[in-house]
């Protein structure tokens, strides 16, 4: 079967599976496949050089990805093609690479090339080579998994799980996140389904307010709607409004909290006891760049940072995008909104003492730039949203980087439920080279799962030209346990309802 066929969907992600999960039922079909020895080794050898000239300045000298392209190695690059045809990678690669210069290299060199990609992920090499056609190519399967009675190639992919994952751990969490059943969706990442529809204007403020620019909304245990807006404006500088509003699950108004407190509120965050906690990512003028928590009713419980201040020292952040909190009461503070500037994971004892922190700005395995948003699955593995490098993180609590998916588009909000259902705001992706370059990546809301990657539902965001501005969309992202979303958006000035 094919590995998207095994993946066991539960809760609500069942409803999305007859939609997403693609049917590929690869039966013993007389097809020759990536294990029919397709390439020579001289072939592959050719190809090494032509994509050391042509192709690793992106793609990087092993194959593994760089801050400029992803890996075209390793499982989750063999899974994306697993069931289409190396047809459809060769004219894939013929049609849009180089990235800068598409189509320049002939189809020779692009045969070649292949046959290295193809070496380089453990594919056998055999008698003949690959032909420069794609009529010829496309008659070979992509197949991901080594079929019994084939030599072990330089690398394997993982065997199928024998169990389905349990809640919580099971089978998955004995693996090595490498071995997991590889994510789906980087090749056409905007081609879920999408079963929501939008409830506009959802939210009943008071007489006279209106909503401000918002990256921070979140709901509580009895389905209160929390909404950290900047006063009306983007920013609360010289606002005497409170910018933490809740509303009943009918969307009325109910109270509002926090005047003079905030400068940005960027970030909000409810934990187990409905405490609220707010993230201010900007400081001046004796104002901001703190961490609070609230309870319910609005008193202030902890403050973390020193209000007014910037700084990358234990008792003060830098720009604290997101707070979350662990089981234990563990305080996660993301720290840096600025690309190039520090970005940082700090810890927090429950009482607000500093225990400890991990961050490089970068692009490697295991850097971080611009943490926007953070979350924790049933495991209480952090997922960061490392927005600058279009791509979510997963960390222990060490800091020791487990994975990184690229599927579920550039980070702006990170949310995950109780069901390890994974919402992803992606609110800056542009395709001209510049600030929010990702582009095979449309703006929206991608919902997956947070066990196995699999991105099962997209939600478009709705702006027409994304390319012309740097943000649309909702950035800050929740759901409710009726699996409702709700998306807090800055351009926009407006907190978006999602329902199925
Ligand atoms: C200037 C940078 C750059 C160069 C050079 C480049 N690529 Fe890419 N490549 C990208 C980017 C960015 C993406 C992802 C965006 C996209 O899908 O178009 C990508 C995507 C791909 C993909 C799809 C990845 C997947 O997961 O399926 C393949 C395959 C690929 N490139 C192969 C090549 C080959 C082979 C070469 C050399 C002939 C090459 N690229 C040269 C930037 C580059």
């Amino acid at each position: 079967m094919h590995v998207r066929n095994r993946v066991i969907l539960g809760g609500a992600a069942a409803l999305f599976a007859a939609a997403a999960v693609g049917g590929h039922l690869q039966a013993q079909s007389p097809m020759p496949t990536t294990w029919s020895g397709i390439y020579t080794e001289a072939q592959a050898a050719r190809g090494a050089g032509a994509y050391a000239a042509n192709c690793s300045t992106c793609h990087g000298v092993t194959l593994g990805g760089t801050g400029e392209a992803p890996a075209i190695s390793g499982p989750e690059f063999v899974y994306n093609w697993n069931g289409q045809t190396v047809g459809d990678l060769f004219e894939r690669i013929s049609k849009t690479m180089p990235f800068h210069a598409p189509g320049s290299l002939s189809s020779q060199t692009n045969a070649d090339v292949l046959a290295h990609v193809l070496k380089v992920n453990g594919f056998p090499a055999g008698a003949a080579e690959l032909d420069r056609r794609t009529e010829a190519l496309a008659a070979i399967k992509f197949v991901a998994e080594k079929p019994a009675g084939v030599q072990p190639a330089a690398f394997q992919v993982a065997p199928a799980p024998a169990a389905p994952p349990r809640a919580g751990g099971g089978d998955f969490a004995a693996k090595p996140a490498a071995l997991l059943p590889a994510p789906t969706g980087v090749n056409a990442p905007n081609s879920q389904p999408n079963p929501y529809r939008r409830d506009a204007d959802f939210f009943r403020l008071p007489a006279g307010r209106t909503m401000g620019s918002t990256s921070g909304v979140a709901v509580d245990s009895k389905g209160n709607v929390w909404v950290a807006d900047r006063c009306g404006a983007n920013s609360c500088a010289d606002s005497q409004l409170d910018p933490i509003m809740m509303f009943d699950a009918q969307g009325r108004f109910v109270r509002a909290f926090g005047r003079g407190m905030f400068l940005f509120p960027h970030g909000i965050y409810i934990d187990a006891q409905d405490n609220v906690w707010v993230t201010d990512a900007r400081a001046a003028n004796g104002k901001g760049g703190q961490v609070v928590k609230f309870s319910p009713d609005g008193r202030v419980l902890l403050t973390l940072g020193k209000a007014g201040m910037s700084a990358e020292a234990t008792d003060s952040f830098l720009e604290p995008c997101a707070v979350a909190v662990a089981r234990d009461g563990t305080i996660f503070v993301a720290d840096g909104h600025s690309p190039a500037k520090p970005s940082r994971i700090m810890l927090f004892s429950p009482a607000g003492k500093f225990l400890r922190q991990w961050g490089k700005t970068g692009a490697a395995p295991g850097d971080i730039e611009v943490p926007h948003a953070i979350a924790l699955d049933s495991r209480e593995r952090l997922f960061v949203g490392d927005r600058w490098n279009n791509r979510v993180q997963i960390f222990d609590r060490n800091g020791k980087s487990l994975a990184t998916w690229l599927q579920f588009g550039r980070p702006s909000g990170v949310y995950i439920d109780k069901n390890d259902m994974l919402y992803v705001a992606d609110s800056e992706s542009r395709s001209p080279v510049g600030y929010g370059y990702n582009p095979s990546f449309r703006r929206g809301i991608r919902v997956g799962s947070a066990r196995d990657g699999v991105v099962r539902a997209f939600i478009p965001d709705l702006e027409p030209n994304p390319d012309g501005g740097a943000t649309s969309g909702p950035e800050g992202i929740w759901a409710d346990r009726n699996g409702v979303i709700y998306g807090a958006q800055v351009k926009e000035r407006t907190v978006a309802r999602y329902t199925r």
